[in-house]
């Protein structure tokens, strides 16, 4: 069914109807119901390790389930960083050369200790130690063969989006040692500020301010985003398909999107029944920003269904994964409901603060008069 974007036809796209649009209630570690190189962009939110226990959510949501013993396919840190790595590797399988994955991920307390989750899962999936970057094309046209092994064709001239997209290290030869040819490339990483919600933890400090019982609240989680490589998605697209998917760049794109901090409340607690549900704004501007319509998009640990529902109404085709019954069905019951992107989005509005370090509270916004403010401090 289309929400208002018509869809392209399926046999236009050469995806089949076995898979898109379908949300399967299995492990994602084997998605063997996707051939290789169907999806386009993969927006998903993997389990934080241990943060929560879903079968305990989902036998009776009053139940503590923000646990520390969860464990299904891994128990250790380094075992869950492991099982996490394959199933990018089986995501990694089933993108298209040059297509995306953003993973929404956030750092882990346990046991008074920090675990950098984001940092792990980025140096594993595409650390540079040691690596060859893929994409490299000598000039005169040689170019490295990319994850699916296809060559292709270059003038040998790159243009300055190819230099950003393709771009790989001279001496990159295509052969069995470049290690890229079977690797996600980083492309990006955009921090989500949740503004209205996370983890406080600062209270320590402002009980003992004194060096070293510094904790901040923690505010925001990360949104990685790597790319398979291969030609651009833009590329060999007609006028009428960019012109589809044209993203509109007045207000909010250019206080907010256009940059690496993203402000975005969190879903309110008991809105939908599920216990970690990120906000719709974060696949709406993922999908527009990173596919365009009649593309593949595929959550691997769907949950609720927030990517697959907004890629529904984006005119994007879809398909998920989850183990748990009562959330696939929970995102099939939820595909058709309207979205619930804010109407208002939030932007950040800076305050200039005075440095006194007498500790008096003097504040006046940016809009008064700025004579003075934002002077260094006077010592
Ligand atoms: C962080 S939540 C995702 C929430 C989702 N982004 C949303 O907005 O509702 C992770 C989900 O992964 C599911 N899950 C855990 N292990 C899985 C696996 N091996 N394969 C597929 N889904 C899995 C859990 O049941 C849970 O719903």
């Amino acid at each position: 069914m289309s929400l208002g974007i018509p869809y392209p036809e399926v046999e236009d796209l050469a995806l089949s109807r076995d898979y898109i649009d379908k949300i399967f209630c299995k492990s994602c570690e084997y998605m063997d119901e996707l051939p290789d190189g169907s999806v386009a962009l993969t927006v998903t939110s993997p389990p934080y390790w241990n943060a929560i226990d879903y079968d305990r959510h989902v036998q009776d949501a009053r139940q503590n389930y923000r646990t520390r013993s969860y464990s299904v396919g891994y128990q250790g840190y380094d075992e869950y960083l492991d099982w996490l790595k394959n199933i990018a590797d089986e995501i990694f399988r089933v993108t298209k050369p040059g297509g995306f994955m953003a993973l929404v991920i956030g750092t882990v307390l346990l046991d008074r200790k920090h675990y950098p989750v984001p940092f792990d899962v980025v140096s594993l999936l595409a650390g540079y130690a040691g690596q060859t970057r893929c994409g490299f094309q000598e000039p005169g046209g040689k170019a490295c063969a990319g994850a699916d092994g296809k060559v292709a064709a270059g003038s040998g001239k790159l243009s300055p989006a190819d230099d950003l997209s393709l771009a790989g290290e001279p001496g990159c030869d295509g052969g069995s040692s470049c290690a890229s040819r079977s690797s996600w490339e980083f492309h990006q990483d955009i921090i989500w500020h949740k503004v209205t919600g996370g983890v406080k933890r600062a209270g320590v400090f402002l009980q003992h301010p004194y060096p070293g019982y510094y904790y901040p609240n923690i505010m925001t989680e990360y949104i990685l985003v790597f790319r398979k490589p291969g030609p651009p998605i833009y590329k060999g697209r007609s006028d009428a398909e960019k012109q589809s998917a044209r993203v509109d760049t007045q207000k909010l794109f250019t206080n907010e999107t256009a940059n690496t901090v993203w402000h975005i409340a969190p879903v309110p607690p008991g809105y939908i029944e599920h216990p970690c549900p990120f906000p719709e704004e974060i696949p709406y501007r993922l999908i527009e920003l990173y596919s365009y319509p009649g593309d593949l998009v595929l959550d691997p640990f769907c949950g609720s269904g927030q990517t697959l529902k907004v890629a529904r109404h984006l005119g994007r085709r879809f398909v998920g994964y989850d183990i748990n019954q009562k959330y696939v069905s929970l995102a099939l019951d939820r595909l058709d409901e309207p979205l619930a992107v804010r109407r208002e989005q939030l932007t950040a509005v800076f305050e200039k603060i005075p440095f006194d370090c007498s500790g008096a509270e003097t504040t006046r916004t940016e809009k008064g008069s700025s004579e003075g403010q934002g002077e260094a401090p006077k010592k």
